[in-house]
């Protein structure tokens, strides 16, 4: 049986404290490993956990200032870890192929084609990832990108939230504190005995690539998990609260909306987008996020009564998955923060003229591999195909097209949506981005500098599923 909507109290994931401090850097250790948690009431929901815990724990970096993990593999299979919306070398960006393989378990395979990939780099047991985090304040996010197997893993457990922050932001008074809340919604199945359902992966292959085409759309759970458990509610001063939402589903979208008891919306005051903060604040009434979509947002509970709930709901989903969570406010109190008019007055503003290129993708179905999959530019991935060269500082127009919703995400640089069906980019594309969600039959242009690192990185959809079943390029930079 379901649990009861907003009864469990809002997980916040626990704060990693560094192994040590010197040297210009922290450095953390995570142990990835298999570990239960009760998400349902009343039974134990077996996971794969970076240190225990789903989510796993968080980081909380200053910019520029470089963060090392060593990351330890105890599960049973290959990882990879990548840090989403990260500037990060290529060497630890977690390219599909650069599999950390099991500490203690013996090994039977190699997870998909990765070992064709005469440049993966293989590493027994444990692997140092070196973050530099030279880049602006923001919600990033760590997750599981073995080649074949991004979905399962994710859904398994394998995701957890790095903060970025700097002192220019701090000083702007957005809430903080116990008043700034991340918020990792995810979508998960259970089966009767309290295990994660992922129904896609065909148990008896398990060294076989992919996900059984009933499931090519993408897998969805009828639980809304936020911060790992099932509609959370929070308590709240009646105040201004700043919301660090993650979409994390493998392939739920969600329209998030905040409704009083009097059926009225909340403005949802936008401050930031997947890169950082935005030039100025925007207002909307409900907010489409799709997977690996990050909003910064401020919510005003000050009118809301003592006593009073406001539902966090999911405008596109039906009876339970309607609702996400819901905030309790429990009472009154003083409010110094704000929501200045001028949030980051650096945003890069890249023009059309500055492009040295404009390039095309079609994200669609097709064939790979005998059967069904997904495709960009009419070809699946291939690690041994370089499918972009972009040159280092240089400035490009993308266009991208859909045949059904996907989220297309690049590694490595954000980027400003120009253009939507030929129309004016939408009030939620504003800012950088890293991950643009291109709507059925629809088109996007989006335009960047390609700059921070050379080397070999990724593009791909984030719909995880989608992802897994071939809908991913090389982005080689030079
Ligand atoms: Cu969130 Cu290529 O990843
Ligand atoms: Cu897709």
């Amino acid at each position: 049986p379901l649990p009861p909507a907003f009864r469990t109290p809002l997980p916040l994931p626990r704060v990693l404290a560094p192994d040590a401090t010197s040297g210009g850097a922290d450095r953390y250790t995570i142990t990835q490993r298999e570990a239960s948690a009760e998400i349902l009431p009343g039974v134990r929901t077996p996971l794969w956990t970076y240190e225990g815990t789903f989510p796993g724990p968080t980081i909380e970096s200053r910019r520029g200032r470089p963060v090392v993990v060593t990351h330890r593999n105890e599960l049973p299979v290959p990882t990879v870890v990548h840090l989403h919306g990260g500037r990060t070398p290529a060497d630890s960006d977690g390219y599909p192929t650069d599999l950390v393989l099991p500490a203690r378990h013996p090994h039977t395979g190699h997870g998909g084609h990765g070992m064709h990939d005469p440049r993966a780099v293989i590493s027994r047991g444990t692997r140092r990832y070196t973050f530099p985090l030279d880049q602006r304040p923001t919600l990033l996010w760590y997750h599981d990108h073995r080649m074949d197997f991004t979905a399962p893993a994710i859904w398994y457990g394998l995701a957890g939230l790095h903060i970025v922050r700097d002192d220019a932001e701090e000083a702007l008074g957005l809430p903080a504190g116990a008043r700034e809340l991340p918020l990792m919604i995810a979508d998960r199945a259970f089966d009767a005995g309290g295990n994660l359902a992922y129904p896609a992966l065909d148990p008896t292959l398990s060294e076989r690539p992919g996900v059984r085409e009933p499931y090519l759309a993408g897998v969805l759970g009828d639980v809304i998990l936020v911060n790992g458990a099932p509609w959370p509610v929070h308590e709240v001063d009646a105040a201004r609260y700043r919301l660090r939402v993650l979409n994390a589903s493998n392939a739920r979208h969600y329209e998030l909306e905040a409704v009083g008891d009097d059926g009225r919306r909340l403005p949802l005051v936008q401050v930031g987008a997947d890169q950082g903060l935005l030039a100025a604040p925007v207002t909307h009434r409900s907010l489409p996020i799709a997977p690996a979509e990050r909003y910064d947002v401020v919510v005003d509970f000050a009118d809301v009564p003592v006593g009073g709930r406001v539902r966090l709901r999911n405008r596109l989903g039906s009876g339970r998955t309607r609702d996400v969570m819901a905030f309790r406010v429990a009472r009154r109190a003083a409010d110094g923060s704000r929501v200045p008019r001028v949030l980051a007055a650096d945003l890069p503003e890249w023009r059309r003229s500055d492009a040295v290129r404009v390039r095309d993708f079609s994200f669609r179905a097709g064939r790979m591999r005998g059967g069904h999959g997904w495709l960009i530019g009419g070809l699946p991935f291939d690690p041994a195909r370089t499918d972009v060269t972009a040159r280092l500082g240089d400035v490009e127009v993308w266009r991208l097209v859909a045949d059904v919703h996907h989220p297309v995400h690049l590694h490595l640089v954000g980027f400003r949506v120009l253009s939507r069906g030929g129309r004016p980019p939408l009030p939620h594309d504003a800012g950088l981005k890293d991950t643009v969600s291109l709507r059925p039959g629809e088109s996007a242009e989006i335009i960047t500098r390609f700059d921070g690192h050379r080397g070999r990185y990724l593009f791909h959809c984030h719909n995880a599923e989608h992802e897994d079943m071939g809908m991913m390029a090389n982005l080689e930079i030079v």
